[in-house]
């Protein structure tokens, strides 16, 4: 299956993907990763940091033709920012099994992913992917909340607040929510371990629990 991690601007993705792609593994996926995004820190971070998994580069609007998803595997794209590589999110979203929105709870992402003042908003190009799609259903999206200030978890302050308005938006979005710490932010470049203890870990169980992993 393909899992393509995706959001308008830079909004956390890339930590994001690293880390559960991490927890996956751990949990016992066959892992393979694909960098869709031009600012290539997918791939950098895994040579440097020395994952156990590839990452292949392809930030093309070419994706869906090109790139062989293999069998049996989870496949994770970090995908570019849709406002400035629409062409390349297109592709992703024609092949995605699902697509995770990566945002965090303020309203400066709030409006970039609702709201845009020059830009299609991303709801809507979820949406306009199903033309594409062999069943003509845009992929099943979900919103996962990162860089949340640890006072405020998911029924808390302004994790709680973004939650529910992406939910009355008809937004899905995961029980678990990603902390702002150091643990994540300074962790690019540098290996990974102990993802599956990790919030990343509990996104897995949440995932599976919900039937969206095998
Ligand atoms: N959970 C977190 N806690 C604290 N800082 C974080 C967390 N996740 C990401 N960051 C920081 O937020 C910034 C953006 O993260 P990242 O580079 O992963 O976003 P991105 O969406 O991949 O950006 P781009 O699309 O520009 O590549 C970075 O400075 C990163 O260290
Ligand atoms: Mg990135």
């Amino acid at each position: 299956m393909l899992i393509v991690n995706a959001s308008p601007r830079t909004m956390g993705k890339t930590t994001d993907t690293a880390w559960f792609g991490h927890a996956l593994q751990e949990h016992g996926y066959d892992v393979e990763g694909f960098d869709a995004d031009h600012s290539q820190q997918f791939r950098a971070w895994s040579l440097a940091g020395k994952f156990t998994f590839p990452v292949h580069l392809n930030a093309s609007s070419r994706f869906h033709e090109e790139v062989e998803l293999p069998e049996g595997k989870i496949s994770l794209a970090d995908c570019g920012h849709s406002e400035n590589h629409p062409a390349v999110t297109d592709s992703l979203f024609k092949v995605a099994d699902l697509v995770i929105l990566h945002m965090s709870p303020t309203r400066a992402d709030w409006l970039r992913v609702e709201k845009p003042v020059a830009d299609t908003p991303f709801g809507d190009i979820v949406k306009r992917s199903s033309v594409f799609r062999p069943d003509g259903k845009p992929p099943t999206t979900w919103v996962l909340l990162n860089r949340c200030s640890p006072n405020s978890p998911r029924d808390k302050g302004m994790t709680k607040y973004y939650a529910e308005r992406m939910e009355r938006a008809k937004w899905n979005v995961f029980d678990t929510v990603i902390p702002n710490v150091g643990q994540y932010a300074h962790s690019m470049n540098f290996p990974i371990t102990g993802a599956k203890d990790s919030h990343f870990g509990d996104l897995v169980v949440e995932m599976k629990e919900k039937g969206l992993l095998p």
